[in-house]
């Protein structure tokens, strides 16, 4: 049955409370989704092993050099989609299992791969399992990040068997990468208003997350007067309208404060401090650049007028991504001239394409929304991605 993958992980990690799924690394549902691939993988004769970062690989024969790889994630955002990663990753094992009923030998090695932590909603850092892989970030760095519980990214890892010495670069796991292609739910319309099934990805906008921490005085609901007050909450009501009217003023260019903590949170207590997480987005570095410096002035004007201070943190960066042109052409070729289309949101094939050949295949989402439970694909558009998918590893293999 196709997507029987995507039906039998369906349970895992659904949150009552916001909706859809919650399934952060290493935590419960994410470890139980690891558990569920090893199986599947396993089920397939395909030998299963996690590398020192915490990606999870299964091999179709020998592991690499020059190996064909294919896969996503299975880690969400909070009250996140069903497809946004899980798509990848069973569109990947389903593609595999088809290949070896027909009775096809692959004569390039070939793994599926299932990156960790791609939505960074347990230590802040997007694509950190790719990042920490291709050295995009420091590993000391990496270590030292925390989770909403004060869990470093070093004690989580160890919680799960792998020695926390051993995360950052790791040049033999991407030595046996000779080309990785990522199927994915598209975000956004554009298959929607071609009427087409699957696309190739053209580029991914250059993107980043920010920490907005305004400073006031926290002081009694009750008994400061109107007058006499320094509230953090405010000026950063005003910095999210401000950050709204800056991204609409930056043409093409998209911010959003979509994550708010008030310290220390009290219905009858006056801030003394209030974070929020910016993620600002353009088409290339440079104009992502101008629309956050442009987002730091008007929160630190807001602040000013709210008798506050702000400061605006870089948790994390990633450029534009434009993918192999020739590549691309190649795919779009092979799969009957499917349209290509740019990215808004990140990937880990994204990561990748600074270091081998990477591409991505889209999938239709016929509501146009993703990151939340109303994300969706049709059966017969997932087919048709497993189709493609596919067809390139019997290219490439
Ligand atoms: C990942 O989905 C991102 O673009 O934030
Ligand atoms: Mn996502
Ligand atoms: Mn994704």
């Amino acid at each position: 049955m196709p997507l029987a993958g995507l039906a039998e992980i369906s349970d895992i990690g659904r949150d009552p409370r916001r909706g859809g799924y919650s399934r952060h690394l290493w935590q419960g549902a994410e470890l139980e989704l690891r558990s569920w691939f090893v199986e599947r993988a396993e089920r397939l004769g395909l030998d299963v092993e996690t590398d020192r970062n915490g990606n999870l690989w299964a091999w179709w024969g020998r592991p690499g050099p020059d190996a064909v790889v294919t896969g996503s994630h299975l880690d969400s955002v909070p009250g996140g989609g069903a497809f946004d990663g899980p798509l990848g990753v069973v569109s990947a094992l389903e593609a595999i299992e088809r290949l070896q009923a027909s009775g096809f030998v692959p004569t390039r090695p070939c793994a599926v791969l299932v990156f960790a932590e791609e939505e960074g909603s347990r230590f802040g850092i997007a694509c950190l399992g790719s990042r920490l892989m291709t050295g995009a970030i420091d590993a000391d760095q990496a270590r030292a990040l925390t989770d909403q519980d004060g869990v470093t990214l070093a004690e989580a890892a160890r919680e799960v068997g792998l020695n926390p010495a051993h995360l950052g670069l790791d040049r033999d796991a991407l030595a046996r990468i000779g080309l990785f292609v990522e199927l994915h739910v598209e975000q956004g319309r554009g298959l929607i208003d071609l009427g087409r099934p699957v696309a190739v990805a053209s580029s991914i906008l250059a993107h980043g997350r920010w920490r907005l921490s305004i400073t006031g005085q926290g002081n009694h609901a009750g008994a400061t007067t109107m007058a006499e007050r320094r509230d953090p909450m405010v000026a950063t009501a005003q910095a999210i309208v401000a950050t709204q009217a800056a991204a609409r003023s930056h043409v093409g260019t998209r911010a959003t404060i979509g994550r708010i903590e008030a310290i220390p949170g009290g219905t009858n207590v006056i801030a003394s401090a209030v974070h929020s997480w910016l993620d600002a987005r353009a088409e290339t570095d440079a104009q992502t650049r101008l629309l956050v410096a442009d987002i730091e002035a008007r929160a630190q004007q807001a602040a000013e007028q709210n008798g506050c201070s702000a400061t605006l943190t870089e948790e994390s960066w990633a450029g534009a991504v434009q993918f192999n042109p020739g590549l691309r052409a190649r795919f779009a070729h092979a799969l009957g001239q499917v349209p290509q289309l740019p990215s808004g949101a990140g990937h880990d094939a994204g990561v990748l394409a600074a270091h081998l050949p990477s591409a991505m295949l889209f999938v239709r989402n016929p509501t146009g929304i993703s990151h939340a439970p109303e994300e969706f694909a049709d059966t017969a558009d997932c087919v048709a991605g497993i189709d493609a998918l596919e067809q390139l590893l019997l290219e490439l293999l």
